[in-house]
């Protein structure tokens, strides 16, 4: 039986091509049908470090685009608003009742800001809010809404999901009914990283990108502008673990990536050729999609559509879970509301 795959996606900033090769794809290779692939923009869990308003909208436009113009098919798929799934934010005040404390002193998210601020000599809680505080509960709400039961995630995520399906036992056993389905995390293999410009891994915060989106011009400056060693031309070179190999192996069809392995190995060809092979691919790869991603930027109405139809399309079921939920808690007034 095919399985409920579900994940959110998070939109603080924009997506390049380390997010492309490592969310992105792998995620959309997971789409079968509206039914059992679940994406949406995970807006609220931005709202912890995204405030100002204007960005806050843009980032969410930014991101749904971006998949789009990645080849997320909106009938292949739900893909919708967090926020629009009002349910979710419900079970999470439920499930909080449900959720140690402790739990939330342990995630990693949180402990990560402790512990910085340990090291600047700050109060542990200096910039903490509530909502980076109770972050895996509320995603812990996402995914047990639509009894998820496969969350592709990066590591960083991994725990989340475990504390997700630790809530959810202990839900159902408090209620001593198997309410919430528990799910599952699926990691991307480490096959799925790509280094960035400078070697390390392609990183927002390193300053390392290449954007998704971008003119032939942007591309070639970026592409020129990745680390190699200084072996010539003619020199055989170690393609493993150099970084314009790596980038172009990780897009290009396994036998381009081998036929290019073996020619540096060789010293066939220069680094500077393997650069103009990589770019060469990034515009057959990238062109189309970016005038796709321009033209729904210039019309974010038609980005709301497809939200707004994935919510109405979603919504139900999660109306479903909410309905026995709290007929599982003993909340009165459900039963009559379920029978109408
Ligand atoms: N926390 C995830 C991230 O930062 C995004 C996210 C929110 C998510 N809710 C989710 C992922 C539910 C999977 C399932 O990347």
């Amino acid at each position: 039986m095919t399985k409920r795959v579900l994940t959110g996606i998070k939109p603080t900033g924009v997506p390049h091509l380390g997010n492309y090769v490592g969310a992105i794809r792998p995620a959309l290779r997971r789409a079968t049908d509206p039914e059992h692939s679940y994406f949406f923009i995970a807006d609220y869990h931005a709202l912890n470090q995204v405030q100002d308003p204007d960005e806050f909208n843009e980032f969410s436009y930014v991101v749904a685009a971006t998949w789009l113009a990645c080849g997320l098919d909106p009938d292949a798929s739900s893909f919708y608003r967090q926020s629009d799934i009002r349910e979710t934010f419900e079970l999470t005040t439920i499930l909080s009742a449900f959720t140690p404390k402790g739990w939330m002193n342990k995630a990693h998210a949180y402990k990560a800001a402790v512990d910085a601020n340990r090291g600047a000599n700050e109060p542990e809680d200096a910039g903490v809010n509530m909502g980076l505080y109770t972050y895996p509960m509320l995603m812990a709400a996402d995914i047990l809404v639509f009894r998820s039961e496969i969350v592709p995630v990066g590591k960083d995520q991994v725990q989340h999901v475990e504390i997700a399906r630790d809530i959810a036992l202990r839900f159902n056993h408090t209620v001593g009914r198997d309410v919430l389905t528990l799910p599952d995390f699926e990691m991307p293999s480490d096959a799925e990283a790509i280094p960035g410009l400078d070697g390390r891994k392609m990183s927002k915060s390193y300053n390392n990108i290449i954007p998704l989106f971008a003119t032939p011009k942007q591309w070639k400056q970026g592409i020129a502008s990745i680390k190699t060693d200084s072996s010539g031309r003619n020199d055989p070179k170690v393609a493993e673990g150099a970084a314009v190999y790596e980038i172009y192996a990780a897009l290009a069809p396994a036998e381009d990536a081998r036929t290019m392995k073996a020619a540096l190995e060789a010293g066939e060809i220069g680094w500077g050729d393997a650069k103009a092979l990589l770019l060469a691919l990034v515009e057959v790869e990238f062109s189309a999609r970016t005038e796709t991603y321009n033209d729904l930027i210039a019309h974010p109405e038609r980005i709301d559509d497809i939200l707004e139809a994935g919510a109405t399309r979603v919504r139900p079921l999660a109306e479903a879970l909410l309905e026995e939920v709290r007929r599982a808690i003993g909340r009165g007034g459900s039963v009559r509301r379920a029978r109408a």
